[in-house]
């Protein structure tokens, strides 16, 4: 089966899906794989909950505060059933899996359906009743939807997610991942470089390659090894499509990252120059304990080899903020790396415990709350100076900007990112969401570059 029509179909007769999506880049990928599946079945979709026939909400568990919002929107699904009867409520995704029939107890959701049995969900559909659930929460060591083409429901029709690989096999010991999403596994390259080449066919500009650790991508071809394809190549595959295609890709793993991607990414230019490298922390006591595979030394060797060849490479990281018997030493740690790194930007967390991992079993959940939310407004503070800090490096340079859309606080200005991933605004010339400008960066904030046009 492949579709050539890539966008979402509206129709006015079809019984109607409305899709929620939380969590991960790779968890929107993911919806746009059910929306496809679904529309096969006779659906179409709905960007309003309140005609919907079924209510789906594709859900993440990485931490706790995002499931407590989930079960705050299966309240209001739960409404959309006392006013129509008849409307299915489904959740999928990691908490499904997560949680399985503890989903199914009191909450009038009517099916479950985990990462990995998504094509099973027109039969839960056909076969669910008020009285009889559904549910399919099986892991697979196979499944890629690799033959699926994703409907996009994105709204520009520019920057589009491939999803290279599933699952994780790292077992980071805080990390319930490897619990909802199950093992790694690869998909055949082929089916990714159509998928990429269509894209660009129906004129999308930029892709990105998602996986919980590319760098880990290996694909065993049966003809022989000499054919088995790892990240390196597969990036180098991808950015043959066309120089005017952009390819970004993520998340990398500190451990994993090898000379072979760098290389590769300085040799084509269309391989945009960002790594989306989580640290986690800056404490190699704690690295240790969370498994990581790394230690801090480590850590920044592979930024000092990432920016000796590719000197204007984007870095970008993740931060958790009070794990398990975090020392105030640990803690300083973290902050002195960060000032080290300067990083361009960092999503920052504070630890929460996810019942099933190793860390939950085996360490406390010591930190106290205060402790921990003052730890995380200290690195929230530090990133945006060092934000600020690495985009001043950024004035006078001239950059290639793949426009978006008009800025949102000035319709009179367009935005966009540059290669490195830095959000960038400047004055439009009447260009379009796909269109690339050449700019010069006159001002900075923390979060922006501002700048004028030289094209
Ligand atoms: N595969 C990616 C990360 C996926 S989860 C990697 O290995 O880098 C995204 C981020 O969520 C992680 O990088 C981590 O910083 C954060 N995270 C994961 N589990 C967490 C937990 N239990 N508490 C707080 N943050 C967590
Ligand atoms: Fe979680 Fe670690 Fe896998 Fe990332 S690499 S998804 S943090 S277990
Ligand atoms: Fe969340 Fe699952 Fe992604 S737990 S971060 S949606 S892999």
């Amino acid at each position: 089966m492949h579709r050539t029509d890539i966008r979402p179909i509206i129709d006015e007769k079809r019984p109607k899906i409305y899709i929620e999506t939380y969590g991960c880049q790779m968890n929107v990928n993911d919806s746009e794989v059910i929306l496809s599946i679904l529309q096969d079945e006779g659906y179409a979709l709905t960007e309003n909950m309140d005609e919907a026939d079924v209510i789906l909400a594709n859900t993440c568990s990485i931490r706790d505060n995002a499931e407590q919002r989930i079960w705050g929107r299966i309240d209001q699904f739960r409404l959309q059933k006392r006013k129509r009867q008849g409307v299915v409520i489904g959740i999928v995704g990691c908490m499904a899996e997560r949680l399985k029939d503890k989903l199914l107890e009191g909450h009038e959701v009517d099916i479950v359906a985990g990462p990995d049995s998504y094509r099973s969900l027109p039969a839960l559909l056909r076969a669910v009743t008020p009285d009889t659930p559904q549910i399919n929460v099986l892991l697979s060591h196979e499944e890629t939807y690799a033959d699926i083409s994703p409907v996009r429901m994105d709204r520009n029709g520019v920057s589009a997610f491939i999803s290279i690989m599933r699952g994780c096999n790292n077992v980071c010991s805080y990390c319930v991942v490897p619990y909802t999403r199950g093992a790694e596994r690869s998909r055949d390259p082929q089916t990714i470089v159509r998928e990429a080449q269509q894209l660009f066919d129906c004129g999308y500009k930029e892709v990105t390659l998602l996986g919980q650790n590319v760098d880990s991508y290996y694909w065993k071809d049966a003809s022989g090894a000499d054919k088995d394809v790892n990240f390196a190549q597969l990036l180098e595959m991808v950015a043959k499509i066309s120089p005017e295609l952009r390819v970004r890709f993520s998340t990398s793993h500190p451990k994993d990252i090898s000379d072979e991607v760098i290389y590769t990414m300085a040799m084509y230019g269309n391989i945009c120059r960002h790594i989306h490298l989580p640290v986690q922390s800056g404490s190699s006591a704690m690295l240790e304990k969370m498994r990581r595979k790394y230690d801090r030394e480590w850590y920044l060797e592979r930024v000092r080899k990432i920016r000796s060849v590719i000197p204007d490479c984007g870095i970008t990281t993740d931060v958790i903020a009070g794990f398990c018997g975090e020392t105030a030493q640990d803690h300083a740690d973290t902050l002195s790396l960060m000032e080290e790194v300067v990083f361009d930007s960092a999503f920052m967390f504070a630890y929460s415990e996810r019942p099933g991992t190793l860390a939950s079993r085996k360490y406390p959940d010591d930190i106290p709350y205060e402790v921990k939310t003052e730890r995380l407004n200290e690195i929230i503070a530090l990133q945006g100076r060092m934000s600020l800090k690495s985009n001043e490096k950024e004035i006078g340079r001239r950059l290639k900007v793949l426009v978006e859309g008009a800025s949102k606080k000035n319709a009179e200005e367009l935005c966009g990112r540059a290669s490195s991933n830095k959000m960038c605004v400047f004055p439009s010339r009447g260009e379009k969401a796909g269109d690339y400008c050449e700019v010069e960066v006159v001002s900075v904030t923390s979060a922006t570059l501002i700048c004028k046009r030289i094209d």
